[in-house]
């Protein structure tokens, strides 16, 4: 259980989730048997309002596991417009694949195979709505090309911002946590800070970190 919101606003709020299809459903299901880290459905429900707010042409994933968010976001982009998505994980992409075949949106998604320290430099759009959710302890490295890719006026979406509550404690951090919750605290700083974007942090499923680059 995450320790973001107590265990009773937890359940009330699952209490008016609505029946996700098929698909999501057997996602969900695939994530939690294989252990595979995806997005909170609340994270997700939130993500595909702020795509439905801002219509971006051009989408940018990092962290594509096997493709829950992608699916979501490509679903509710407009006419036109893409998502492309970067993965390294050669299990993680062979699963996506098989899910983005029977999304119903494949025409809209690019899965972008490699490692994003590789793939984000040598990328050419700029992107009008990015999504981050790698690695925790590579957040501020990447947040690097984040600043370059992302449009004026874009907005940048972070996941895993209160990492299970741990983000805002100093003491007793099981060890399994303890490297990312230094980091997400150490990257929490630089991005709240940072001259060129209006930030802030919700505290919505592990915490989301929302930028609106100036
Ligand atoms: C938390 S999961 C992503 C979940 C996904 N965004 C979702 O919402 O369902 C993180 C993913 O990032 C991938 N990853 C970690 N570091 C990466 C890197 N440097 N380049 C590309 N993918 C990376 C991992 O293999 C893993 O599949």
């Amino acid at each position: 259980m995450r320790k973001i919101l107590y265990p009773v606003q937890e359940k009330y709020i699952q209490s008016f989730r609505k029946k996700p299809d098929n698909l999501i459903k057997e996602m969900e299901k695939y994530a939690k048997v294989n252990n595979v880290p995806i997005l909170s459905w609340q994270s997700a429900e939130f993500i595909e309002q702020l795509i439905l707010i801002t219509k971006p042409n051009r989408a940018l994933e990092i962290g594509t596991a096997i493709a829950y968010t992608t699916i979501r976001i490509a679903r509710n982009l407009k006419n036109n417009a893409v998502i492309h998505t970067i993965e390294l994980s050669e299990d993680n992409i062979k699963t996506a694949k098989g899910f983005i075949k029977r999304s119903g949106v494949k025409e809209k998604i690019k899965l972008i195979e490699g490692d994003a320290f590789k793939v984000m430099p040598a990328l050419k759009t700029n992107y009008d709505f990015i999504f981050l959710d790698a690695d925790k302890t590579d957040y501020k490295r990447l947040f690097k090309y984040v600043m370059i890719l992302l449009k004026k006026g874009g907005l940048i979406v972070i996941d895993n911002l209160l990492w299970q509550g741990y983000a805002a404690v100093a003491t007793k951090i099981p060890s399994k946590y303890k490297a990312s919750a230094l980091s997400i605290k150490e990257f929490n700083k630089l991005f709240i800070q940072q001259p060129n974007f209006k930030t802030t942090i919700l505290p919505i499923g592990d915490g989301i970190g929302l930028g609106i680059k100036k």
